[in-house]
């Protein structure tokens, strides 16, 4: 069997997601389409480059990206550091010919984003972004279920992502907070997700009217971890939050479907609400990913008297489930949607298949993601195209 060596950018959160993955491929895939080689990671201090390599499996560590970039063994760099770094990175990656699977959102600015698709559309690599909410077998079965035409032509679009984790004003300033870093807030990190989805199962959004709001307007400056696992001294100085809390905006489809999408990362009570209603001329379907093992399905030719929604439990029918568990109700969760991708990856490069969603697909959800913080700050429509 082929293997693929990866090389890891970022030992965080989505660093060790990704790890998991690949660990747990080889005994959930069978046949595998190559073997993950997990060959080396670099941080950006040595400690976390060394520990992330340890805990994660990975056989050397280096300092930096570069290394890990122009290291000859390396077929895939997997980007899984903040914002900011993606696009050099990537572009690195491309330069050198390596495979790229990069974290979501593709970038900062859509400059940034445009780059790094010219660049691995030149080298003509393969290129992977992480909207794993994509891969669950609910969600794939429901694009299956439109793309059959089980709901016939799609009118509406509902899309929330919001979470309760940084509604707590005394959580540490960390990298989420700061424009150069992470581009817009709510919006991007987590809007960008339920974007994704907008424009993978309706179809590409046209025109949006957004209103962006920061609620949480300073918060205690960070001493130590990253991300979500920041921490922050008594009485630390407060530094301005420079991005949205919370992003709500009206869109209008390329197909004439109409719809809303909101996001927000101090909605108290929502964990990991992303969550989406489609409605069609025959029929609707609802996800709530706090449920990700359960689609909501209504037909309107379902016999009189039996019409309602009814609740499908994801099982071995549906895509990708059979590869994890026989039988239904088992259920996956967060890891496994990161494995999909994985799998998908790996098959693509190994094989020469398609992939998706790709850079040119990231790239579209930045000029939605730029066209809304537009409108914002403009108060009025904006065609995405115009962006
Ligand atoms: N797909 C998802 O569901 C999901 C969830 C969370 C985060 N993300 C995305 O993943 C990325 C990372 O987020 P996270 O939550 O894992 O962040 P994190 O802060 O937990 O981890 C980031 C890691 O990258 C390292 N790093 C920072 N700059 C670097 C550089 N220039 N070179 C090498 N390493 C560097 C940090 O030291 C840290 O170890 C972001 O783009 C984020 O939007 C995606």
């Amino acid at each position: 069997m082929k293997t693929l060596n990866i090389g890891l950018v970022g030992s965080g959160f989505m660093g060790k997601s990704h790890s998991m993955a690949y660990n747990l491929l080889p005994q959930v895939f069978d046949p595998l389409p190559a073997y993950p080689r997990l060959r080396i990671l670099g941080d950006i201090t040595e400690d976390l480059a060394k520990k992330g390599a340890k805990n994660f499996g990975f056989e050397d560590y280096a300092v930096g990206f570069e290394e890990v970039v122009n290291h000859p063994d390396v077929d895939i760099i997997d980007i899984t550091a903040p914002n900011h770094a993606h696009k050099e990175i990537a572009v690195a990656a491309a330069k050198a010919g390596k495979h790229i699977y990069c974290e979501k959102p593709l970038a900062v600015t859509l400059e940034d984003a445009k780059a790094m698709l010219d660049a691995a559309e030149a080298a003509g690599v393969k290129t992977l972004v992480g909207f794993n909410y994509l891969k669950t077998p609910a969600t794939l079965y429901a694009k299956q279920l439109i793309d059959e035409g089980k709901l016939g032509d799609i009118w509406h679009f509902r899309g929330y992502f919001h979470q309760d984790i940084l509604a707590d004003p005394n959580l540490p300033f960390s990298w989420r907070f700061e424009k150069k870093i992470a581009g817009s807030g709510a919006l991007g990190d987590l809007g960008a997700h339920i974007i994704a989805i907008a424009q993978n199962l309706v179809s590409d959004i046209d025109k949006v009217s957004a209103l962006t709001k920061t609620f949480i307007k300073e918060r205690p400056q960070a001493s130590g971890g990253t991300g979500y696992s920041s921490t922050a001294d008594l009485n630390a100085p407060k530094k301005t939050v420079e991005n949205d809390d919370a992003v709500h905006m009206l869109t209008r489809f390329k197909n004439g479907a109409t719809g809303t999408i909101e996001s927000s990362r101090i909605t108290q009570g929502r964990k990991v609400y992303l969550a989406y209603e489609i409605n069609g001329s025959n029929g609707s379907i609802r996800f709530e990913h706090e449920r990700m093992n359960e689609l909501k399905v209504y037909f309107s030719d379902d016999p009189e008297g039996t019409k309602g929604f009814r609740t499908i439990i994801t099982g071995a029918e549906h895509p990708f489930y059979g590869s994890f568990w026989p039988v239904a109700g088992c259920g996956l969760g967060f890891g496994d949607m990161k494995t999909i991708e994985i799998y998908q990856l790996l098959d693509a490069v190994a094989n020469g298949k398609d992939l998706k969603p790709d850079f040119r697909d990231g790239y579209k959800v930045s000029q939605v993601i730029e066209a809304a913080l537009k409108s914002a700050e403009e108060e009025r429509w904006v065609e995405v195209a115009s962006v």
